[in-house]
Parts: structure tokens; C-alpha cells; sequence
């Protein structure tokens, strides 16, 4: 892969850090580990009191960019002016009892998205924060940049598909090849896909690829899940909308195609573990959304309720599905997150000299967009 060719995607490539209270030199070593010409987004959902851990988070990532000369977004999801500008702006599903953004990962990403869009850049990735090694970030960003630069289509997603996932057991460590939520995720993927084409298949290794970019033009057309459930529906959501088991409300992409590449890393994943209840939790809401799609068959439906074990008639619960971020009207977005928003900073490029420049949003690229025409 020629590096200018991969440094040509990285100058277009956002890369968004959902975080939920991780520690401030694990978020460092993140940053560290993403390509300089990326720019960073950090969407934080971290606790504020008693000690505030989203200014801790601020600062770290804007000191960070300060030393290497590099512009960044951060903001918290709970931002009452974040709330404000997304119903504003269409989206007044995303906000809860408390007048606030949900709590979740999957609003986390859409947030994250919708500040990708105002930024003018192509493309958008996600890392998450809570990654232990600086060299596997890099490695992702490098496959996101390669996977993008030999797409075929403008519709495009690159889905990581790490090499291992290592654990401690009895003393030593064990490597071991797909995480216990991905296990169960792709194999009902699989099987769906199987009904469909009459083959059986295990093409799907990567249902729930935390780490993951696409091109915006794909993004924006895309209905995203809440929580947990984001990245599952995605190959959900694909297979709806560009599947061609239904009808396409987009033939212009009907007619290049939706190209998913799932590219094997080389460096193991080291991360933080959140226990089994947490898996657990995952791997239901990667089921839920797959037994409510319209795309999935009956012999898929009924080993999804057997190895959930519903009672019969029963159903597991639907997941919160959110409106592409390209239906949104993202100038509106953007005026009321630079008048209300207090934890929305842009932190712009600055120079040795002190002379500041390219800031992250630049107002006439916002509105090129979709906003409000989906
Ligand atoms: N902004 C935001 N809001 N971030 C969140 C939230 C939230 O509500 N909840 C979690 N995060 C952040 C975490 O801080 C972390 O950086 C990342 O999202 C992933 O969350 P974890 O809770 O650490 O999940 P995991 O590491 O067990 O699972 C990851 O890998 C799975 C595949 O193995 C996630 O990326 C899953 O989505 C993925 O399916």
C-alpha cells in the first residue's frame, strides 16, 4: 500500500474516541496511537461529580494537541446544549426522561458522526478509548486508510477483525481468536446470510467490530442502533437497506454497491474487561436487533428464541434504532452546539508561533452535506 496513498485517506479520516470512564493514560496512549493526520473526536459519556473526569479528559486530549500541533473535538453526551441542538436539528428520539441524550455507546457513535459530518472530512472511523496498546490503535487507523483507499464504491466500510484477543488464565496468558460476544454475534450473521443464498457460510467475522470506518457518504445514509446493539446493526442495517431483499430508498447507491472489507490486524487486542454480565448484555442486544429486522428468516428466528430460551410466543425486547445522521439539519446542528453546548470545544491547530489555523469545522463546509434532504 503506497504510504502517500494511505496518508491521502488519513488527511480525510475522523476518528472518533467514544469514552465512559477510562483512565486518563489509557485515553493518552489512545490519541498517541492515532495517525497525525487524522482528526480527533472524543464523545465522552464519563461520570462529572464527584470529580469531574470529562475535563480531565478534555484537557488530556487538548494538551495532547497542543504539543503535537493537532486539531480536535470533544464534547459530553450530556450536554443539555448537545440535547438542544440534536432536537433542533431532527432527532428529538436520541433524548431521555431527562431531557438529555441517552446514555449508550451506539449515541455515543451517532454524536460522533454528526460532528464527522460538520468537519467536511470523507470518512469516519471508531476506536474505542479503553485500548491498552498505542501500536494496535495505529494499526487500526493504517487498515482503516488502506481498507478505504482500495474501496471500489464511495459506499464503503472496513470492519477490524482482530488477531487475538488475549486473557489471563491460571497465570498465563491465552490468546485466544474472537471475543465472547463476536462468537455468538456471528455465527446468527452467518446463519442469516446461509438461509438467504442456500450456502452455508462464515464470512462474517467481525458482527461486533468496536473498531470500525466507513466512508460519510455510506454513514450518513445509515440508521444506527443504540447502546450496544451499533455495531451488529450495521450488517443489520445493510442488509435492509442495500441487501436487495427489499426495496432501496437510495438507488444511486443500489447501483455502485456497498462494499464491506474485514481486514485480520496483526497486533492483539488488549483492552479493558467489563466482566460477564457486560458480555452477556452485548450479546443480547446484538440478537434483539437481528430477530426484529425484516430481513431475517424464521429458521433464523427460532434458533435465536432457542438459544435465548423465550418462552413460546415470547419475544426478546427491540433496541432503540435512530434516523440516518443525513436526514439531519446539520447547519441548525451546528449553531445551537456553538451556542449552547458548554462541553463542546473545538481545539484548532496551533502552530510553534502561536499563529492558530485550520480549526476542525469550517462553517462553509457545513450544509454540504444531506441535512434534511433524506
Ligand atoms: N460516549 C460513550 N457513551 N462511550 C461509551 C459508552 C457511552 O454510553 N459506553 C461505553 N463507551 C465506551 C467505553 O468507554 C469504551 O471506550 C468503548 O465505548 C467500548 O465500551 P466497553 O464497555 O469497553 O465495551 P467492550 O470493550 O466490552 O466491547 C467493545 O468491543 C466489542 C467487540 O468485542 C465495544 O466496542 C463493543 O461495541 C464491541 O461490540
Amino acid at each position: 500500500m503506497p504510504a502517500d496513498a494511505i496518508r491521502a485517506v488519513e488527511r480525510e479520516l475522523v476518528i472518533v474516541i467514544p469514552c465512559m470512564n477510562e483512565t486518563r493514560r489509557v485515553i493518552e496512549g489512545v490519541l498517541s496511537g492515532i495517525p497525525h493526520d487524522c482528526l480527533i473526536v472524543l464523545v465522552s459519556n464519563s461520570g462529572r461529580t464527584p470529580v469531574d473526569r470529562y475535563e480531565i479528559e478534555a484537557q488530556t486530549v487538548a494538551e495532547f494537541c497542543r504539543l503535537a500541533e493537532r486539531p480536535a473535538l470533544t464534547i459530553h453526551q450530556r450536554d443539555p446544549g448537545l440535547a438542544a441542538a440534536l432536537k433542533v436539528a431532527g432527532l428529538p428520539e436520541i433524548i431521555d426522561e431527562e431531557g438529555l441524550v441517552r446514555h449508550g455507546k451506539g449515541e455515543g457513535m451517532l454524536v460522533g458522526m454528526a460532528l464527522a459530518a460538520l468537519t467536511g472530512r470523507r470518512y469516519v472511523g471508531y476506536v474505542d478509548a479503553d485500548n491498552y496498546v498505542p501500536g494496535s490503535v495505529n494499526e487500526y487507523c493504517k487498515a482503516f486508510a488502506a481498507g478505504l483507499h482500495l474501496a471500489d464504491s464511495p459506499y464503503a466500510m472496513v470492519r477490524i477483525a482482530w488477531h487475538s484477543k488475549p486473557k489471563l488464565q491460571e497465570g498465563r496468558l491465552f490468546f485466544s481468536r474472537r471475543g465472547r460476544a463476536s462468537e455468538v454475534t456471528n455465527h446468527f450473521l452467518n446463519q442469516l446470510i446461509a438461509e438467504h443464498s442456500g450456502f452455508g457460510t462464515d464470512v462474517i467475522a467481525t458482527g461486533n467490530a468496536g473498531e470500525h470506518a466507513l466512508t460519510l457518504d455510506l454513514g450518513l445514509r445509515m440508521r444506527l442502533a443504540g447502546g450496544f446493539a451499533v455495531e451488529p446493526y450495521q450488517y443489520v442495517d445493510l442488509f435492509e437497506q442495500f441487501g436487495g431483499v427489499g426495496d432501496s430508498r437510495h438507488p444511486d447507491v443500489m447501483a455502485s454497491s456497498v462494499g464491506i472489507r474485514q481486514i485480520e490486524t496483526r497486533n492483539p487486542h488488549f483492552h479493558d474487561n467489563k466482566g460477564d454480565e457486560h458480555v452477556k448484555d452485548m450479546r443480547l442486544q446484538a440478537l434483539n436487533v437481528l430477530y426484529h429486522s425484516s430481513v431475517c428468516l424464521p429458521p433464523v428466528r427460532e434458533a435465536i428464541g432457542e438459544f435465548l430460551a423465550l418462552a413460546p410466543d415470547a419475544e426478546p425486547p427491540r433496541e432503540r434504532v435512530y434516523p440516518p445522521v443525513g436526514s439531519l439539519a446539520l447547519d441548525q446542528l451546528l449553531d445551537v452546539l456553538a451556542s449552547e453546548a458548554r462541553t463542546f470545544r473545538q481545539i484548532e491547530r496551533c502552530l510553534p508561533e502561536g499563529v492558530r489555523t485550520d480549526p476542525p469545522i469550517r462553517r462553509p463546509d457545513v450544509g454540504l452535506g444531506m441535512g434534511g434532504r433524506m
